[in-house]
C-alpha cells in the first residue's frame, strides 16, 4: 500500500487542480445572495458544498474503503484503516469578498498518522504535496527557512472564529512583538502552513482550528524539515484545535515569547 500511497497522490493532485479551477471560475459568477452565514464573520456557500461532493466522489473512486473526515459533512464521517481529511475552500471570507488566497486541502491518514498532503492555490497555481520523501511545490522540493531568530522573522497567523482569554493573550503578546517581526493574515491556513514549509514564512499560529485546516499542510511541513506542535509543544496539533508551525529553528521562541508557555 505504502507504495501504491505515492501512485494514489498523483490522482490527488490532478483532482486539486481540478477542483481549484472550479473555485477560481465560480468566484467570478458568486452572487451575494448565494453565501450564508454559519457565525459570525463565519461564511460557507454552494461552492464550498459543491467542490466537496466532487472531492468525495472522485476520492471514493480513488480509494473505495477509505473514511472521510470533511468540512461541510456532505459525507458522514467515517473513521478506517484510510480517512481522507477534507477542506474543500479553505479561506471562504477571502472567497466570498473576491479576494485572495484560498486553497483546496486533502490528507490521507493511516490509522493516526498523516501519509498524503495536497494544498493547491487556484489562482497563484501553486500545488504543495507531499507522500514519502520531500515536500514539493509545484513538483520542486521545498525545505523550511532557515532563520535563528524571531528578530526580523516573517510570520504567519490567524484570529479564531471566537476568541479565548488565552487567544487574546497570544494577540497581545504578538502585538508586543510587532516592532521586531513582521506579521501576516492571508486567511487560508492550510496555504499559510504550506508557506512555512517552502520557506516564505518562517512560522504561523493559530488556536481554533479544525483537523481539515491543518492535516494536509503540517504533513507537507514535516516532510520539508519544519515543526508542527500545539500550543504546549505537544503533538495534540490535529485535533487539539491549535497549532504553531515553524521552520524549528525559532519554535521554541515562538512558544515562550508568543504563546506565553
Ligand atoms: C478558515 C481559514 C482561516 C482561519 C479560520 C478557518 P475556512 O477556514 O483557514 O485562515 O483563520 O479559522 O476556519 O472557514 O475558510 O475553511
Ligand atoms: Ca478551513
Ligand atoms: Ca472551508
Amino acid at each position: 500500500m505504502e507504495n501504491s500511497i505515492e501512485f494514489i497522490a498523483k490522482d490527488v493532485c490532478r483532482l486539486a487542480v481540478s477542483v481549484g479551477a472550479y473555485l477560481r471560475e465560480e468566484q467570478q459568477k458568486l452572487k451575494k445572495s448565494a453565501i450564508e452565514m454559519k457565525g459570525a464573520r463565519n461564511y460557507v456557500t454552494y461552492v464550498d458544498k459543491e467542490a466537496e461532493k466532487r472531492l468525495v466522489e472522485q476520492l471514493k473512486e480513488i480509494l473505495p474503503d477509505a473514511g472521510f473526515l470533511t468540512e461541510e459533512a456532505t459525507v458522514e464521517y467515517v473513521r478506517r484503516e484510510y480517512t481522507w481529511m477534507i477542506d474543500p475552500l479553505d479561506g471562504t471570507t477571502n472567497y466570498v469578498h473576491g479576494d485572495t488566497p484560498f486553497s483546496v486541502s486533502i490528507a490521507l491518514m493511516k490509522n493516526d498518522e498523516i501519509v498524503l498532503g495536497v494544498v493547491y492555490d487556484p489562482v497563484a497555481d501553486e500545488l504543495f504535496s507531499a507522500v514519502g520523501g520531500d515536500a514539493r511545490l509545484n513538483g520542486e522540493a521545498i525545505r523550511v527557512s532557515d532563520k535563528e531568530a524571531l528578530k526580523n522573522g516573517y510570520i504567519g497567523f490567524g484570529i479564531p472564529y471566537s476568541l479565548s482569554a488565552e487567544g487574546e493573550t497570544v494577540l497581545r503578546n504578538a502585538i508586543a512583538l510587532f516592532r521586531e517581526c513582521s506579521f501576516r493574515m492571508k486567511g487560508s491556513s492550510a496555504l499559510e502552513i504550506c508557506y512555512v514549509a517552502c520557506g516564505r514564512f518562517d512560522a504561523y499560529f493559530h488556536s481554533g482550528l479544525s483537523p481539515w485546516d491543518v492535516a494536509a499542510g503540517s504533513f507537507i511541513l514535516k516532510r520539508a524539515g519544519g515543526k508542527a506542535t500545539d500550543f504546549s509543544g505537544g503533538d495534540n496539533y490535529l485535533f487539539g484545535k491549535e497549532i504553531v508551525a515553524s521552520n524549528g529553528k525559532i519554535h521554541d521562541d515562538i512558544l515562550s515569547k508568543i504563546i506565553g508557555k
